[in-house]
């Protein structure tokens, strides 16, 4: 049965996605077309944002505009309102684990912006997400990662901790509790989902339209575990980048300053995603070995917070 390209759900039209999900990811129910042929993505890109780009990151991308009748996406230089990453040699099926992966994220009520996997042929399946610092009518929100709030250079993404956050949103955020709450969840589910890269340029405090400093949409989570099978986490937690327990995640809730009631009602709904998760694995478009390696690992995590 093939699953829609947006929310992995069953389908029963014989379409590629649900019209629903196609009208929130573009505001229109007929999905764009991408213009642009996908082998030649990287020489257009190089050729028309050459120093340009606002997006960095060591995944190849693009920056997208949607035309104003919403029929086609194009690359752009400027005020791109989608981010497009195809599928690369370098890594196998990233794109395809990057929506699998938000895709849990999502189940577990993270926000994220919406986003979805373009099918084209050929050119396989590039992995879309929409902007969350661009504003319909094309205002720019300011957003900071946690690299810049920590005063470090980019070179240095790595040097912090899930402590080191907390602290920031302590620091910055306008309603520091709330906030730091929903980091937890977050980081908790990347453990759990095995994503071994969530360095500080991957968190972000957006300021809203009424000047509230809040944590972004979660963007650019990926099961690194799938291709670097001997991955730690990007940040310490509790000063571990490997081989965390429940204990260790029951104190960081506590350094958090979240009540221990809700810190098990989080571990608790973290425990209980398995099953839907499971089944959101086997309706994604990971190649069969990939499904299974993610389902081994989850089970594994999922025990470990239950013990
Ligand atoms: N949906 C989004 N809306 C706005 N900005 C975004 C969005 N997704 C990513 N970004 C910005 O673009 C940067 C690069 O994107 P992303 O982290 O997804 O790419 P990457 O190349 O995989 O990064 P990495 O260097 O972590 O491997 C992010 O650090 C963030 O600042
Ligand atoms: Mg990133
Ligand atoms: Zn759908």
């Amino acid at each position: 049965m093939p699953s829609c390209a947006i929310c992995l759900g069953e389908l029963s039209a014989d379409a590629p996605y649900h019209a629903e999900c196609i009208e929130s990811l573009f505001g229109t129910s007929s999905l764009p077309k991408l213009v642009i042929d996908l082998s030649k993505l990287y020489a257009l890109a190089a050729s028309k944002m050459a120093g340009k780009m606002s997006i960095s990151g060591a995944q190849e991308k693009v920056s997208l505009t949607l035309s104003s009748d919403r029929r086609t996406l194009d690359v752009s230089a400027t005020g791109g309102r989608y981010i497009l990453k195809p599928e690369t040699s370098r890594f196998s099926a990233i794109p395809k684990n990057e929506h699998l992966t938000m895709r849990l994220a999502q189940m577990l009520s993270i926000e994220t912006p919406p986003f979805g996997l373009l099918r084209q042929d050929p050119g396989g399946m590039p992995y879309i997400i929409r902007r969350f610092d661009r504003l319909d009518d094309g205002t720019k929100l300011q957003v900071e990662d946690f690299c810049q709030l920590a005063g470090k250079r980019v070179k240095d993404k790595y040097e912090g901790s899930a402590e080191l956050c907390v602290k920031l949103l302590k620091k910055y955020a306008t309603e520091p509790l709330i906030e730091i709450q929903k980091f937890y969840r977050l980081i908790l589910f990347c453990w759990w989902a095995e994503n071994g890269d969530m360095h500080l340029k991957n968190f972000s405090l957006l300021t809203t339209p009424e000047g509230i400093r809040r944590l972004s949409p979660a963007y650019d989570l990926v099961c690194t575990k799938l291709v670097i099978p001997d991955d730690t986490l990007a940040m310490p937690v509790g000063g571990r980048d490997r081989k965390l327990t429940r204990g260790i995640w029951v104190e960081f809730a506590d350094y958090c300053g979240i009540p221990d009631k809700a810190a098990k009602r989080l571990i608790s709904e973290q425990i209980d995603s398995l099953d839907p998760a499971l089944r959101l694995i086997s309706a994604s478009f990971l190649p069969e070995s990939m499904k299974n390696q993610y389902e081994a690992l989850i089970r594994a995590n999922t025990a470990i917070l239950a013990s």
